[in-house]
């Protein structure tokens, strides 16, 4: 495994929450830690692929092109004009489905006659599914599914309707899976396949059985 077996393939890996902005100190985020895209793009480089990280945490490590953003419409704006020349896409990022209407231009104050403050949101893009329709027939697309109940009948649902050649399953809910833990159980799906279901391991060694996977399929 050692071998430089994704020589010369160009891997994007997507990670970490989106952060909504609402004002100048505000945002609305999610729990997602960066760590299972993190762990994708690091392996992926042990392997020798080119990898460019497009991450909303800091990346405590190198030997890739890592670009920081924040919201979902910046991720979107790197991946369009990276897209075409990728080879595998892993969107391992927890992209927020809604974003305020309006972003504050100041900090909005407190108002003392007011208990109940209300925000405005508006549907984000589907980046997965806006990116992978583009898709030629030499592209990888992979999506996760972050799900909480019907965890294959949900990812079933992605895989399709979002035109990923894999979704990898996580169920949110489960103790040592999902966000912020450095283990997670993942179920990879494919069309006309069936599931494979894998045991809980570290974010690592999921990274590790993807790419393998990857590879030998
Ligand atoms: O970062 P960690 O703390 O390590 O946690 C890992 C994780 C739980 C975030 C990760 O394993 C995971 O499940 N990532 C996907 C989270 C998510 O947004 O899931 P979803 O089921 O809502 O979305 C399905 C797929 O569509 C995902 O690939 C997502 O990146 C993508 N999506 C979702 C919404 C949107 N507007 N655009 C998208 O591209």
């Amino acid at each position: 495994f050692a071998e430089k077996k994704l020589k010369g393939v160009k891997v994007v890996v997507t990670a970490g929450g989106t952060k909504e902005v609402i004002d100048p100190v505000r945002f609305i985020g999610n729990r997602s830690s960066g760590k299972m895209g993190f762990a994708m793009a690091k392996i992926a480089r042990d392997l020798g692929a080119e990898v460019t990280l497009i991450t909303t945490v800091a990346a405590p490590f190198g030997g890739m092109n890592i670009i920081q953003i924040q919201t979902a419409d910046e991720m979107m704006k790197q991946l369009k004009d990276i897209f075409p020349t990728t080879d595998v896409l892993i969107m391992a990022a927890a992209v927020a489905d809604f974003k305020p209407v309006h972003v504050a231009d100041q900090k909005i104050k407190k108002n003392d006659d007011e208990d109940i403050f209300t925000i405005k949101l508006t549907k984000n893009p589907d980046i997965l599914q806006a990116i992978a329709a583009t898709k030629t027939k030499h592209q990888f697309v992979v999506g996760f599914a972050a799900e909480t109940q019907n965890l294959l009948e949900n990812a079933e649902k992605k895989l399709s309707k979002k035109n990923a050649d894999v979704i990898l399953a996580n169920n949110v809910a489960q103790v040592g899976a999902g966000f912020n833990v450095d283990t997670n159980k993942v179920t990879l799906l494919q069309k006309g396949q069936k599931p494979l279901v894998w045991p809980l391991m570290s974010k690592e060694d999921v990274a590790r059985k993807f790419w393998k996977f990857y590879l030998d399929k």
